[in-house]
């Protein structure tokens, strides 16, 4: 049996930084605020003449990804994408993503797991390549947030929060014994879908309108009960984290680097603090992106790899949670 290991990473944020202090002149709230409750400076918004999409941002970081892992897309031999704000509401955009690789017939397949969707992705991965179904996948999270959001007043407690981008990651088969992928935890909750919620365009209620929208407001735009959903990730993500570690005889005095989901960074430094984990072992980067949901954990293993932090041998943990409730935790042995 083969494990799986990452050899390439690689991201993209689109080019327009939105400051706190650009969202003070059309929202009422401040600078202040946001970082106090959230520790964000700044996102990423795609903004004319930039023209983007949920695809094309994964289309760039994965030209990162193969390029740094010295693979092209004729050596990639399936896609695993992840992402709650796909370029259609169907098909998903794993299937764009194949068409502007150019890979043929090449399987792609579409995870909705919101911000465990990486994680959850590089799981069905990491069995497809266990097995030896496949050998080289290409797994992405990419969210374009910017133009599901609602950027008034009366949306500000969730458009403050998210950011644009995509990261894309490279795992093949290795025949290397305790590096790569060590294990994989997902879980989930449906009973708290609703805390955490977008619900327009579904499919689930009556007297939606000949756009297939709904009239209420609450149905278009995404709803968030924040403390609720605060509450349970900082006790999800560290006892996620704890059973991973534990699966693998290991303790948090092995982990060389923590990577916390980026929602806020008040959570990443309760789960920190949780682990009981210096702060040269965790690394955040809310405070320039914001919450990319499903991107964010690639998004910090690409900043990392640029940083030539990413060293053979060192032990990773990695950790989210997010709507669904779903959450999971990954090891990797580099
Ligand atoms: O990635 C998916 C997972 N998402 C999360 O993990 C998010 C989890 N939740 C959170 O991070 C926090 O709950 C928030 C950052 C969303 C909110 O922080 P909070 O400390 O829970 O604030 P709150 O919702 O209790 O609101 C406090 C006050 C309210 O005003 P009043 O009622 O005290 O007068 C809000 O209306 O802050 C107000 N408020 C704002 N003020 C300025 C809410 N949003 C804003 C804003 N700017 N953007």
């Amino acid at each position: 049996m083969f494990n799986s290991k990452i050899t390439g990473i690689g991201h993209y944020v689109p080019n327009h930084i939105v400051t706190n202090h650009d969202l003070e002149k059309i929202m009422d709230t401040s600078d202040e605020w946001i970082q106090e409750r959230t520790g964000i400076r700044e996102r990423r918004f795609y903004k004319p003449p930039e023209k983007g999409s949920t695809a094309k941002m994964a289309f760039n970081a994965s030209k990162m990804a193969m390029k740094r892992a010295g693979v092209t897309a004729d050596d990639i031999d399936a896609i695993v994408f992840a992402t709650l704000s796909p370029d259609y509401y169907f098909p998903g955009s794993g299937v764009l993503l194949q068409h502007m690789l150019e890979m043929g017939t090449k399987p792609a397949i579409d995870i909705r797991a919101q911000c465990s969707g990486f994680i959850y992705s590089l799981s069905v991965a990491d069995q497809f390549i266990k097995t030896g179904m496949y050998n080289k996948i290409l797994v992405i999270g990419s969210e374009t947030q910017s133009v599901g959001i609602d950027l008034t007043t009366r949306g500000r407690d969730m458009s403050v929060l998210f950011g644009d981008g995509a990261g894309a990651v490279v795992l093949e088969a290795t025949e290397e014994k305790g590096k790569g992928i060590l294990s994989t935890h997902l879980y989930s909750q449906g009973e708290f879908a609703e805390a955490l919620y977008k619900r327009d365009p579904g499919t689930g209620r009556e007297n939606i309108n000949y756009r297939g929208m709904h009239e209420d407001y609450e149905c278009n735009s995404p709803q968030m009960d924040g403390q609720l959903v605060f509450k349970n990730a900082i006790t999800r993500m560290p006892e996620a984290t704890m059973e991973a570690l534990a699966k693998n005889n290991l303790t948090t005095e092995d982990i060389d680097m923590f990577l916390p989901h980026q929602a806020n960074l008040r959570i990443s430094h309760t789960v920190q603090r949780f682990l009981k984990l210096p702060d040269e072992k965790v690394y955040n980067n809310i405070q320039k992106y914001g919450n990319t949901t499903a991107a964010t954990l690639p998004i910090l293993l690409s900043d990392l790899w640029e940083q030539g932090r990413i060293k053979e041998g060192q032990l990773f943990a990695i950790a989210a949670f997010g709507s669904g409730f779903t959450w999971a935790s990954a090891l990797i042995r580099w």
